[in-house]
């Protein structure tokens, strides 16, 4: 009886290990496509937007390229996190940088194109999709941090 028993545990042991290798090999190989609004679904999106819109002069990596026609230096935008001493990445700050609308009256004027006008004059996006925007780039900038 006591063989029997001993045995039976043996073999849930055994089995319970084998359901939960198979799950893990279940998820591991999973389609790792990321959800729909996941953080890195959009940082893949705000990639798109970067390319089209900001690499002219961040370079397409973000590290910075010289725009010599004007002397100016774009910066480097892998170092946003890493040039604020912090571990958090100033999100409010870099979108209100990147919109412009509220910075351009305080600072006067500013080497990068304001881009809350240029979405909403020359693209005619609505408020609601320009924060969808936004956030894309800022997700994708999340992204590059070094
Ligand atoms: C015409 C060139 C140009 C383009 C195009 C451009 N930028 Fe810039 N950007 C600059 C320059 C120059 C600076 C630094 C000086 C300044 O703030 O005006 C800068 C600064 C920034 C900063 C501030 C970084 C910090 O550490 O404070 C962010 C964020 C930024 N750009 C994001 C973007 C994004 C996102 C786009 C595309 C939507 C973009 N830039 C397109 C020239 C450009």
């Amino acid at each position: 009886m006591k063989n029997t028993n001993y045995f039976s545990l043996k073999n849930v042991g055994f089995l319970f290990t084998f359901f939960a290798a198979s799950l893990l090999i279940a998820i591991s190989s999973c389609d790792s496509k990321p959800p729909k609004n996941s953080r890195v679904a959009q940082a893949a999106k705000g990639k798109v937007h970067f390319q089209k819109y900001c690499s002219q002069c961040h370079g397409a990596d973000g590290t910075g390229i010289i725009v010599d026609t004007m002397g100016l230096q774009p910066a480097n935008l892998t170092k946003i996190r890493a040039s604020r001493k912090s571990d958090e990445f100033p999100i409010l700050e870099i979108a209100n940088k990147i919109d412009g609308r509220k910075m351009a009256k305080a600072h006067g004027s500013r080497d990068m194109p304001i881009w809350g006008e240029v979405f909403s004059e020359q693209e005619f996006m609505s408020e609601k999709e320009i924060k969808g925007k936004l956030g894309e780039l800022i997700a994708y900038l999340m992204s590059i941090q070094v």
